[in-house]
């Protein structure tokens, strides 16, 4: 693990928020990321209301935090079944709120190209829905889910806010459109919002079903149960790999940045590291081979290119840090060993 200074801003701010609760509202909860920001916030005592239409995300996502959380902090927490796209659904959820942790969206690369409307319909109608509702409520302050895919084709490495190119998916336009709008809601409407550039979040509750799975979860998935394992490419594509609790703590030093140069910005949230994928597939194989005797004869197939995808991606850091306090705890390597039990036991179940 890296190191973090117990007087870390984010010690500093875990901290505070064990002294002072504040009311959030995470959209998405019932997702990956959003039901690992929802086990901290209720973790720290904080109170939540979590609105989800479960498309991608599941009831089950919200029974494994309950499962970790003390009783009285799972009390402290409202769940909304219901949809960004509708702006009732999202004033109501606005309703008394402090801050609005923004996470659901449709992902998947893949999946926009499949279907551009649906995705647009979600990640921009959703987006503009939340904001106003935000806005309406005089909530302090939006943090909301961006994306590296707003790079594009840009081909700088690593990767720096400033430096943007065209985007190679509907998904990624989506993404930076939502930049757009909430530097425009700023100007517009005072509204306070920063955007965090998500770099390949990896971690439990993450995923492994579906052709739009991300490549950390089905590996695993497909290792355990000695299926096909197919890499796209020729394997030395390459990303920055991003352990959830990184992206937990981003979100957080976001929420309560005092520093008015900090506020309404977009910063990337990685961990400024680039592993191929052929690489990554010999640590995870590395990791499961001792457990399952099948692995030992394993090999992955390799396949074409996938439109959309960039070729690398790494991410410079150095805003997050200078601006938020930002120091990732997790490089690649020990997310996967933290979060190794998790997949073991989760994603070895049939589904
Ligand atoms: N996971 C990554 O690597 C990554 C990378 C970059 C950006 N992001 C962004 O981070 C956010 C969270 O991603 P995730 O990996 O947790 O995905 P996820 O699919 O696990 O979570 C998204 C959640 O949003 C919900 N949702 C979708 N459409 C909705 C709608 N119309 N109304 C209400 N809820 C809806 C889903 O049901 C799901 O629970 C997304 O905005 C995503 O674009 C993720």
């Amino acid at each position: 693990m890296l190191s973090t200074p117990e007087n870390s801003p984010y010690q500093q701010v875990l901290s505070d928020l064990r002294e002072t609760r504040h009311h959030w509202l995470i959209t998405g909860v019932a997702g990956f990321v959003g039901s690992n920001l929802l086990e901290t916030l209720l973790k720290l005592g904080q109170r939540v209301t979590g609105l989800d239409n479960l498309m991608t995300g599941y009831r089950a996502n919200l029974a494994q935090v309950r499962a970790v959380v003390p009783a009285s902090g799972w009390a402290n927490f409202d769940f909304i079944e219901g949809d960004i796209r509708c702006l009732d659904s999202c004033r109501r959820a606005c309703q008394g709120v402090d801050v609005v942790l923004h996470q659901a969206a449709l992902g998947s690369v893949g999946r926009s190209i499949a279907d551009p409307i649906l995705t647009s319909d979600v990640n921009l109608i959703g987006f503009l829905n939340v904001l106003v509702a935000a806005r309406d409520a005089r909530v302090r302050r939006v943090v909301y889910a961006a994306s590296s895919a707003t790079y594009g084709d840009h081909p700088d490495l690593p990767k720096v806010e400033e430096h943007i190119g065209r985007p190679l998916s509907p998904y990624a336009l989506t993404k930076h459109v939502n930049e757009v709008y909430a530097e425009m809601f700023a100007r517009c409407y005072a509204l306070d919002a920063i955007g965090l550039r998500y770099f390949n979040v990896f971690g439990p509750r993450q995923d492994p079903r579906g052709e739009y799975a991300a490549v950390i979860p089905q590996w695993f998935y497909a290792m355990i149960h000695n299926h096909p394992l197919r890499i796209n490419g020729d394997g030395d594509s390459s990303r920055d790999f991003c352990f959830v609790d990184n992206v937990v703590q981003a979100n957080l030093l976001a929420s309560l940045v005092d520093d008015p140069a900090a506020v309404n910005q977009v910063y990337n949230v990685a961990v400024n590291a680039r592993t191929s994928l052929n690489q990554l597939y010999a640590m995870m194989h590395a990791l499961l081979v001792g457990r399952f005797a099948h692995l030992e004869a394993y090999q992955p197939e390799y396949g074409a290119f996938r439109v959309g995808d960039v070729r690398h991606s790494q991410a410079d850091i150095s805003k997050a840090a200078r601006l938020l306090g930002y120091q990732p705890t997790h490089r690649l390597e020990q997310g996967l060993q933290e979060a190794l039990d998790w997949y073991v036991a989760h994603l070895g179940k049939r589904s």
